[in-house]
């Protein structure tokens, strides 16, 4: 299989007054199509940094990444969006619905957006899939959060993405509800060949995937290929 994503060097260090902070260095790895990938490692190892990066939300000071054939680097700010709008899902841990919108609003509005005329319908079918065919009116506030990172599953899969970056999709769950939504994400996987890169803290979740990347201190201290 072809690789998805090619990580390359990285480098990435915030300011905290005049002193800098390293949060990733050295970061090289790559994903190949349709494959399952986690990240794995201790709280403020850099796992959210490193997927904001990899999905194109956030730029390295060093180092490179191509996405889908594209090298990011080297693509303005509206080409980096688009690239995401077309070949990119992204799963938040905190859902990030628009409270305003319903859960089919919700899904269907990015698509309406993107100029799809099946909009609706479309959306319609995806929250079926998800199990919320019967809650297309409710808003964020009147759904479970079982319930809303579903809705939020439906959304990242409507654009058919090529990849899918999930950070602790069941971090906000209780251990059945979180069962269903990886269900859920890894049949989607299966059904429709979407590449997973999935941050967690769950071990039994990361060893369901083919690679674990660990890291630790924002670097990576093992890249193992489980299958
Ligand atoms: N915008 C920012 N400005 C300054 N420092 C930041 C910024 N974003 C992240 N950091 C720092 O980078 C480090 C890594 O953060 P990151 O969110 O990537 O960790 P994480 O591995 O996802 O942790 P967690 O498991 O708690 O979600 C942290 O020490 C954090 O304080
Ligand atoms: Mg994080």
């Amino acid at each position: 299989m072809p690789k998805i994503l090619n990580v390359n060097n990285l480098e990435k260090s915030y300011f905290s007054g005049s002193k800098k902070l390293t949060i990733l260095k050295n970061i090289s790895f790559s994903v190949e199509a349709k494959d399952t990938f986690s990240i794995v490692g201790p709280s403020g190892s850099g796992k959210t940094t490193l997927l904001g990066l990899c999905a194109g939300l956030d730029q390295p000071d060093s180092g490179t990444i191509e996405l889908c054939g594209t090298e990011t680097g080297h693509l303005t700010e509206d080409e980096r969006a688009l690239l995401r709008n077309q070949k990119v899902g992204f799963i938040f841990q905190d859902f990030q619905l628009l409270p305003s919108l319903t859960a089919l609003e919700n899904v269907a509005v990015p698509l309406e957006l993107q100029g799809n005329k099946m909009a609706v319908s479309k959306a319609k079918e995806l929250l079926e899939k998800v199990g919320l065919g019967d809650r297309l009116n409710h808003y964020p506030s009147q759904l479970s959060g079982g319930e809303q990172q579903r809705v939020a599953l439906a959304r990242a899969f409507s654009n058919s993405p090529a990849i899918l970056f999930a950070d602790e999709p069941t971090g906000n769950l209780d251990a059945e509800t979180g069962d269903k939504v990886i269900e859920l994400l890894f049949n989607l996987n299966k059904e429709l060949g979407t590449t997973l890169v999935i941050v967690t803290h769950d071990i039994e979740l990361a060893e369901k995937t083919n690679h674990i990347l660990k890291l630790k201190s924002g670097s990576i201290v093992e890249n193992i290929t489980l299958a």
